[in-house]
């Protein structure tokens, strides 16, 4: 599949910091681009005010707009939701001719597709939606070789869909839904496109060969003849992915079933007695009673001075009101077997629904398990997922977690592909994002600042009630055997010197928080097959290898490109998962740097404001 370009210019964009000294010709070159700049607001009316002060660096004061690397030429502008009226004056846009992006979207511009701008032989990105555009496409589309996406939907315009567009090799989305085209669609050859919108328009005849990969709702609301079609498959559904793996359910529930009761048959009573106990020894004590007494939980005194080497012991804080018995009743649901063991959903008969997970191959003996779960159950933070209660016994070792019902990252990004998915958008991937590299940079402080969380995967990770990323299953690799060798889908986030030393370290999570960042960036499973072939695919790999040659749109997800004023974001993003996972251990960066870098990456204030209004 031949590469596609993609925004070399807005990478360049992302390091203002080395401009260069202006050589004389350059600055003309921006004065013509300031100039033209300000011949368009002049000509242009606009309700919002626009801060394009000439006395100001256009590259660094002037809202919308952004440079080239070096500062010398205007390449991008973004100017969604500006109050623009009227038509685009002549002769101004079309001299920034190095211009790459051009968003005026949500304005209330009118008139024709301005002629000229077959000059700006760089557009890129074309984002005129939501305006009162009328007239015809422009005729001749192969002027822009770079047309990556192209956003004219929501206009007046009319006449036929330009067979120019075929041959555009690096488009990717093309919408031109809810305007008043009419006649055919033309056969087109446009092997990279990804997403195309014609519905709501006039259109007649068939839908030509070529486009019949696309689901058909990208051709409703024309006439009738168009859906008459056998469709083929979308290309978004041909995304390699995994599903969540809910399956083997009734089987397993019986199983926890049987697992549990047998285990715990002989110590029900026991059990039950020792947890009241100790829920009574909670409330009665309260947190500072257990300050006080140093490190000896009430839990463990009363544990130890009975000798009970058996039951749940819950965590301060936690005010779940079932037991042992309960636990017995419960019904379970096998959530997923992971790298140390199977995760169970347990609805309990108040409806309270937990997660309980059978650890195997605990390596360590019941005192450095307690302590570890002590250390692990006192790090309280909103995006670190609370330890519940653990339950240790020579047979089995348990440990209880929050339920969260939507489930994990991993399951809303590679759950259900295709027509009936919802897609993740990027501000939940960014919240995803932030939330879980404070929660392992958090982590990253207990213990004297030595805690590795060991086990960092996107299946991992789940979304609080602030729809932040929080990471759960923390530090267990600690009391497990040795790494066993990794499971298929977990080789994906072992960092390379890990395969060698089966020994997690910090450096170590930070390389899986960067295959984490390269999933929700690409929408991709960190090992995954082409097109269900055979051949698996590492994702870092993968990516270095797409990266090198071009910076491509290929890397990312399809349905983030669907999202607007995204792009640089998106490559700030991506600049930082590559620094994660670079190869040498000692040049990745810490996990509390990658957490304040990926806070800085949503900083675009006012622009992305807006970009909810219709993209
Ligand atoms: C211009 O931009 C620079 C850098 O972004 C900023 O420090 C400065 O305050 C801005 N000046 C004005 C007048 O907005
Ligand atoms: C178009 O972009 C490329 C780099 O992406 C640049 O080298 C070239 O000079 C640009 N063309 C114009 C007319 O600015
Ligand atoms: C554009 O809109 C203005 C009013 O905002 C109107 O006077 C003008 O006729 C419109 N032009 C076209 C070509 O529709
Ligand atoms: C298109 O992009 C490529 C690489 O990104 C660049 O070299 C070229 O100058 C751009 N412009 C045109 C018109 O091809
Ligand atoms: C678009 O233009 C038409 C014709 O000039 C006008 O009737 C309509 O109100 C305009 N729509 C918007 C949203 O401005
Ligand atoms: C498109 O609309 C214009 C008026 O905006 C009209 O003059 C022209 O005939 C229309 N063309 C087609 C093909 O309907
Ligand atoms: C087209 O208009 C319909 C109805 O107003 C709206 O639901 C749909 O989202 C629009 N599509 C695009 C691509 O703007
Ligand atoms: C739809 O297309 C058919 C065949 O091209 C034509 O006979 C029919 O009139 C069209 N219907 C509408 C509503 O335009
Ligand atoms: C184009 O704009 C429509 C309407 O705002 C939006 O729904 C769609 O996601 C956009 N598509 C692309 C590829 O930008």
């Amino acid at each position: 599949m031949e590469k596609l370009h993609f925004l070399a210019g807005v990478l360049l964009l992302l390091s203002q910091t080395h401009r260069s000294s202006l050589a004389g010709a350059e600055e003309t070159l921006l004065e013509t681009d300031k100039q033209a700049l300000l011949d368009f607001s002049y000509n242009l009316r606009h309700s919002r005010p626009l801060n394009w002060n000439s006395q100001l660096p256009v590259c660094k004061n002037w809202t919308g707009i952004t440079c080239s690397e070096d500062g010398s030429r205007v390449t991008s502008v973004r100017l969604p939701g500006f109050g623009f009226q009227g038509p685009i004056p002549d002769n101004t846009l079309t001299r920034l001719s190095a211009l790459q992006i051009l968003s005026l979207r949500s304005n209330d511009i009118n008139g024709s597709f301005p002629l000229d701008f077959g000059n700006l032989k760089n557009l890129t990105f074309i984002y005129l939606q939501h305006n009162n555009f009328s007239g015809n496409l422009p005729l001749d589309f192969s002027v822009w070789k770079n047309l990556t996406i192209v956003n004219l939907s929501g206009n007046r315009f009319n006449g036929s869909v330009p067979p120019s567009l075929s041959g555009l090799s690096r488009l990717i989305a093309l919408n031109l839904a809810n305007n008043s085209l009419s006649g055919e669609v033309p056969d087109l050859n446009l092997p990279n496109l990804q997403l195309l919108d014609l519905s709501n328009n006039n259109l007649v005849g068939s839908v030509p060969q070529s486009l019949r990969r696309f689901p058909k709702s990208a051709f409703y609301g024309n006439n009738e003849s168009l859906l008459d079609y056998t469709f083929v498959s979308s290309p978004i559904v041909l995304a390699p992915h995994e599903h969540g793996s809910r399956n083997g359910k009734l089987s397993e529930r019986a199983l926890l079933g049987i697992v549990i009761a047998s285990s715990f048959l002989g110590l029900l009573g026991f059990g039950f007695l020792l947890l009241v106990c100790v829920l009574r020894t909670k409330t009665v004590e309260g947190f500072s009673g257990k300050l006080e007494k140093g490190n000896m939980s009430p839990e463990k005194a009363i544990s130890r001075s009975q000798d009970a080497s058996n039951k749940l012991v819950f965590f301060e804080g936690c005010n779940y009101a079932f037991d042992l018995e309960d636990l017995l009743r419960a019904s379970a649901e096998v959530l997923g077997k992971g790298t140390f063991g199977t995760a169970y959903k347990a609805i309990m008969e108040d409806a309270t629904n937990v997660v309980v997970k059978r650890l195997k191959d605990v390596s360590v003996g019941k005192r450095d398990f307690e302590q570890q779960m002590d250390l692990i159950g006192s790090i309280k933070h909103e995006n670190v997922v609370e330890l519940r209660a653990y339950y240790y016994s020579k047979d089995e070792k348990l440990i209880v977690y929050d339920y969260f019902s939507q489930g994990s990252v991993a399951s809303l990004l590679h759950g259900k592909r295709g027509e009936n998915r919802t897609p993740l958008n990027w501000e939940t991937r960014l919240n995803i994002a932030i939330g879980a590299s404070k929660g392992i940079a958090r982590i990253h402080e207990e213990n004297g600042g030595k805690l590795v969380h060991g086990n960092i995967k996107s299946s991992n990770v789940f979304l609080n009630s602030r729809q932040l990323g929080c990471i759960s299953d923390i530090a267990l690799s600690a009391i497990m055997s040795a790494l066993a060798p990794p499971v298929a889908r977990a080789a994906g986030y072992r960092a390379p010197e890990v395969v060698d030393t089966r020994k997690a370290t910090q450096p170590s999570d930070v390389y899986s928080f960067g295959v984490i960042l390269l999933e929700l960036l690409t929408g991709k499973s960190p090992v995954h097959t082409i097109n269900g072939g055979d051949e698996i695919v590492n994702l870092v790999r993968w990516v270095h290898s797409v990266v090198r040659e071009e910076w491509t749109a290929e890397v990312f997800d399809v349905e983030l490109l669907r999202c607007p004023n995204i792009e640089e974001e998106l490559v700030e993003m991506l600049q930082i998962a590559m620094g994660c996972v670079v190869r040498a251990a000692d040049r990745r960066p810490k996990m509390a740097d990658v957490a304040r870098m990926i806070e800085g990456v949503r900083k675009v204030e006012g622009v992305s404001d807006i970009s909810h209004v219709g993209a």
